[in-house]
C-alpha cells in the first residue's frame, strides 16, 4: 500500500503523449508501471483533463488519494499556464492548478516540463550536490530549459525561445527540427554547438545537462559539441517529467 507522504502521482503532459506513474519520492524512482494515452487532437484543457482522469484511473487502487504533480510544456507561474507552444491557446492564462484540482478532488501542482526534468536531476540525478549554475536543456519537440542555482530551481527560463535568425532557436535546433528537415547528426550537432555557445556566453554555467529522448544516443551528436563547462547527459530521460512533477508535492 502506498502512503501520501512518500508517494505521489506524476503526470507528464506533452504535445504528442500524456504519461503518468506513481513515484517513490524518497528514492526518486517509479513505483508503478508508466501509463500513456496520446494527447487529444487540439490539446484543449477540457480534453486533456479527461485524459488525466483516465490516466489516474489506469494507475489503479494504489493511486487513490495521492497528490498529483503535473508537468506541462509552457510557462507556469503560481499554477497558471502562461504560454502554449505545442498545445491549444486556451491554456494561456488558465488557472490549471484550480481546474485540475477541482476535477480530480486533490492537491495539484503544475510545473513547466523542463523545470520538472531539472528538479528530477537536482534531487536524484546529474545535478545533485552541484554548486553554482547548472543549466538543464531538454531536446524534443521544442527546447526546454531549467536553471538550477546552488541547489534551487529558478523557474521558467525558456531558452528554446532565444531569438535566432528571426525565430525561436528551438525551431532550428530542437530534435524535431532534425527529424523534420532530415539533416545529419553532424549538421544538427553544429546547430546545437551554436545554441550552447550562445547560452554559455550569456550565462557562464558551471554544468550543462542534456535531457530529452534523444539524450539516450549521446554518441551521435555530443562529439560535435565543445563547451567550456562539462556537458553531460541527464540520468532521468523518459520518466524525468513524471518524477520531477511528483516531487513537487513535497515543496
Ligand atoms: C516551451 C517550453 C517547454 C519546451 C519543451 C517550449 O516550446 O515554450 O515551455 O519547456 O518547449 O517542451
Amino acid at each position: 500500500m502506498t502512503k501520501a507522504h512518500d508517494h505521489a502521482i506524476g503526470i507528464d503532459i506533452g504535445g504528442t503523449g500524456m504519461k503518468a506513474g506513481i513515484v517513490d519520492l524518497r528514492a526518486g524512482t517509479m513505483a508503478s508501471d508508466r501509463v500513456r494515452i496520446p494527447t487529444p487532437a487540439g490539446a484543449t484543457p477540457p480534453d486533456m483533463l479527461e485524459v488525466a482522469k483516465q490516466l489516474v484511473e489506469m494507475l489503479g487502487e494504489d493511486a487513490a488519494g495521492l497528490p498529483i504533480g503535473v508537468c506541462f510544456p509552457a510557462i507556469v507561474k503560481d499554477g497558471v499556464t502562461l504560454s502554449a507552444a505545442n498545445v491549444s491557446d486556451d491554456w494561456i492564462g488558465l488557472d490549471a492548478d484550480g481546474l485540475f484540482g477541482d476535477a480530480l478532488g486533490r492537491d495539484i501542482h503544475f510545473v513547466n516540463d523542463a523545470d520538472a526534468a531539472g528538479l528530477a536531476e537536482l534531487k536524484f540525478g546529474a545535478a545533485h550536490g552541484q554548486p553554482g549554475l547548472t543549466i538543464v536543456t531538454t531536446l524534443g519537440t521544442g527546447i526546454g530549459s531549467a536553471f538550477l542555482f546552488d541547489g534551487k530551481l529558478v523557474p521558467n527560463s525558456e531558452l528554446g525561445h532565444l531569438e535566432w535568425k528571426g525565430d525561436s532557436i528551438e525551431k532550428w535546433a530542437s530534435a524535431s527540427a532534425r527529424e523534420r528537415e532530415d539533416i545529419s547528426w553532424e549538421e544538427w550537432g553544429g546547430r546545437l554547438q551554436e545554441f550552447y555557445a550562445h547560452v554559455e556566453f550569456l550565462f557562464s554555467p558551471d554544468l550543462l545537462i542534456v535531457g530529452g529522448g534523444v539524450s539516450k544516443n549521446p554518441d551521435k551528436f555530443l562529439p560535435y559539441i565543445t563547451t567550456r563547462a562539462p556537458l553531460v547527459t541527464a540520468e532521468h530521460r523518459n520518466n524525468a517529467g513524471i518524477i520531477g512533477a511528483a516531487g513537487l508535492v513535497l515543496t
